[in-house]
């Protein structure tokens, strides 16, 4: 059964998620589009990008597109559907909607549509009609409303990639796992003495960005831990798929490996250090990685060996004083998970608050100290540290007062922000001058 497939991303992984597809399915012809890469795929090939990909938000199957008006087009959209090849009647079902620019004055509304369609046409097939269930629906389906155009997609992930099935506890501002993911792939770090070394991250929170790189180190497949919707979908019930699905499964538990590497992380608050060990351990990496506690201006550099590299990963704490530019700047189209565009300004700036509220303590001159304690600690080792470090704010080389080596546009959810690579080496600092919001 041909199925074409996408797969949406955070903006600015787009290229890190096509060629981690690439890795995967090397014969897939993937094209990277805004939000996300496309491939025309087969049910094989979904099971195994759940499974395995770590910067994708979800596995799409595109089953219908058509250029619409009205709420009538989109029920016809729908309606062409054979949804009885997905489900029947005994499955729930729920429509999620995500607009661009779409005309239509409520997108709810055509979500209903969709949904009444999706109910006659499985009437109309078999006597019956599905019920919905909002909370765990059994065939997850997506309406995308751009500008003229309609786009409909079954969902085989149901719950979000992000969501690995490890944790349990997750502080205040945590990272998303795939957005972790996509800032190690973008370090270049993949886990070995030769690419990236030793890892750690000095305001780890529950620890995310460790516990991901810590499965990395140990070929751990992301998906190991959950379920996925497509486990319960007509196009991967027959026994030659579901053995498959198995034998998928059994492959990556068998690929499971030492770490070459150690892999660390430190927070100030005990809270969270106790949260990042708890999760490491439902993650299957709590022998792998260490968590401590410590503030980031004084703990020093990990002790490790003078000819492995070190690579720092961080996104710090955010002070009041930070005007991040996607918050406060003028509302822009952002495209998230399926290059929808949402009500940004204002989710962006509460995202912003709350971070701003809970860093309120931060001292103004942190940035300053931590980059001097950066200087002092870790740009003597003998094969260096390199430290990439995610913010929303455009002058963050200036008030570290050190010379990045490359910025790269990513957002976190609603925040614009940058990876900044700064290499700490004798002589990475400089006067401080003003960075043009780039
Ligand atoms: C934006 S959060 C990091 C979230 C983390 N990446 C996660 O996924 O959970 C920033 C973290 O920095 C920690 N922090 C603040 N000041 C610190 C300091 N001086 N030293 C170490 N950690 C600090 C906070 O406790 C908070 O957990």
């Amino acid at each position: 059964m041909a199925l074409p497939l996408f797969l949406p991303c955070a903006a600015g992984v787009e290229a890190l998620l096509a060629e981690e597809v690439r890795a995967l399915l090397p014969q897939a012809p993937v094209s990277e589009t805004r939000g996300g890469v496309a491939l025309p795929g087969d049910p094989f090939e979904a099971m195994t990008l759940n499974l395995e990909s770590r910067l994708a938000q979800r596995v799409l199957v595109e089953v219908g597109t058509a250029d619409y008006r009205s709420e009538d087009d989109i029920y016809a959209l729908g309606h062409a559907v054979r949804w009885s090849d997905w489900v029947t009647p005994r499955h729930t079902l729920r429509v999620d909607v995500t607009t661009q620019r779409s005309p239509l004055r409520s997108p709810n509304f055509a979500g209903l549509r969709i949904k009444d369609a999706i109910c006659d046409v499985l009437r109309d097939a078999t006597g019956q009609r599905p019920s919905v269930d909002t909370r765990h629906p059994d065939l997850p389906v997506v309406l995308h409303l751009g500008e003229s155009q309609a786009v409909l997609y079954v969902d085989t992930s149901g719950e979000a990639l992000f969501k690995r099935g490890w944790r349990v506890d997750k502080g205040d501002a945590p990272l998303k796992e795939t957005l972790a993911a996509a800032i190690l792939a973008a370090a270049g770090w993949r886990g070995t003495p030769e690419r990236g070394g030793a890892l750690h991250d000095p305001c780890c929170g529950s620890g995310t960005i460790p516990i991901e790189a810590a499965q990395i180190a140990c070929g751990i497949a992301p998906g190991l831990k959950r379920r996925f919707a497509f486990e319960g979908l007509l196009p991967f019930a027959d026994a030659a798929l579901r053995s498959q699905w198995r034998r998928l499964k059994a492959d990556a538990q068998a690929r499971i490996h030492p770490a070459r590497v150690p892999v660390s992380g430190a927070d100030v608050s005990f809270r969270m250090v106790d949260f990042a060990r708890r999760n490491a351990e439902r993650a299957g990496v709590a022998h792998v990685v260490t968590f401590n506690g410590g503030d980031a201006l004084e703990r020093p550099a990990p002790t490790i060996a003078a000819d492995l590299h070190g690579t720092l990963v961080v996104n710090p704490p955010y002070g009041e004083r930070i005007d991040p530019k996607g918050a406060r700047g003028p509302a822009a189209a952002v495209p998230d998970e399926i290059g929808r565009e949402a009500p940004r300004r204002v989710r962006a700036r509460r995202a912003a608050d709350a971070d701003a509220a809970e860093n309120r303590a931060l001292p103004s001159d942190f940035y300053a100290r931590l980059a001097a304690h950066w200087k002092r600690a870790y740009a003597p080792h003998p094969a260096g540290w390199t430290a990439w470090v995610l913010s929303p704010d455009m002058k963050l080389p200036s008030a570290m007062r050190l010379n990045e080596a490359r910025r790269m546009p990513m957002w976190n959810g609603p925040l614009e922000c940058r990876l900044f690579r700064f290499d700490l080496i004798s002589g990475s600092a400089r006067a401080p001058r003003d960075d043009a919001a780039a």
